[in-house]
């Protein structure tokens, strides 16, 4: 295969793979190293390199999630309490090797618009997903929960200008997945 065929799988094979569906298998952390690397090489404008990620292993991300969830509990009043949800934040934590909190930094002097980190820091995630894709780790980019919240941002010690682009679960599954797109191609393209 060429460097297109080979990255064009790659691409296609990318699925969302939900901590429901892993099977508790850890990877290695040399290879969530190898992940982030790749991270590192995202396009990046005025080099602002704005990504940042807190990586969470094994025990620690299970901590994490639990974290989250008591995250949850605590910024609702109790009639809003909804347990459903709260459980739903914890069940991520059951079958999950590796929980990367992706963090987009804003650059201290502005150079650039907030669009622009913002779609940088989202190029960084994509090398995680692919890369992880093609190491047949399983893959979930969530912004459920907590993960847009001031409270998140407290609680990670982050900067009012600084942005958590979302959390990516890791792990194994023994399942496999079709991709969809629902709406067609042509309809997002227009060539002039
Ligand atoms: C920025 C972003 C945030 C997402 N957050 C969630 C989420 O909180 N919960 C969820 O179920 N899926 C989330 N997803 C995953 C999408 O549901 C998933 O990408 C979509 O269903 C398409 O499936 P695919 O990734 O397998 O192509 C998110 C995706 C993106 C790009």
């Amino acid at each position: 295969m060429n460097d297109f065929e080979i990255l064009s799988e790659v691409i296609k094979k990318r699925r969302t793979v939900k901590p429901a569906k892993m099977n508790g298998k850890s990877v290695p952390d040399e290879q969530v190293k190898q992940l982030l690397e790749l991270a590192d090489w995202a396009p990046t404008h005025k080099h602002t390199e704005p990504w940042r990620f807190i990586v969470y292993a094994g025990q620690k991300a299970k901590e994490f999630v639990s974290q989250h969830a008591e995250l949850y509990r605590k910024s609702v009043p109790e009639d809003k309490f909804n347990n459903d949800k709260y459980e739903k934040i914890l069940g991520n934590g059951n079958n999950l090797s590796h929980l990367i909190v992706c963090i987009m930094k804003r650059d201290e002097q502005k150079r650039v618009p907030e669009i622009e980190e913002i779609s940088a820091a989202a190029a960084a995630i994509q090398n995680i997903l692919l890369g992880a894709t093609s190491l047949g780790i399983a893959n979930f980019w969530s912004t459920g929960g907590m993960t847009h919240t001031d409270a998140m941002k407290e609680f990670l010690g982050l900067k009012f200008d600084d942005n958590v682009m979302g959390l990516i679960y890791l792990g194994y599954t023994d399942s496999e997945y079709e991709g969809k797109r629902v709406i067609p191609l042509e309809e997002k393209i227009t060539w002039k």
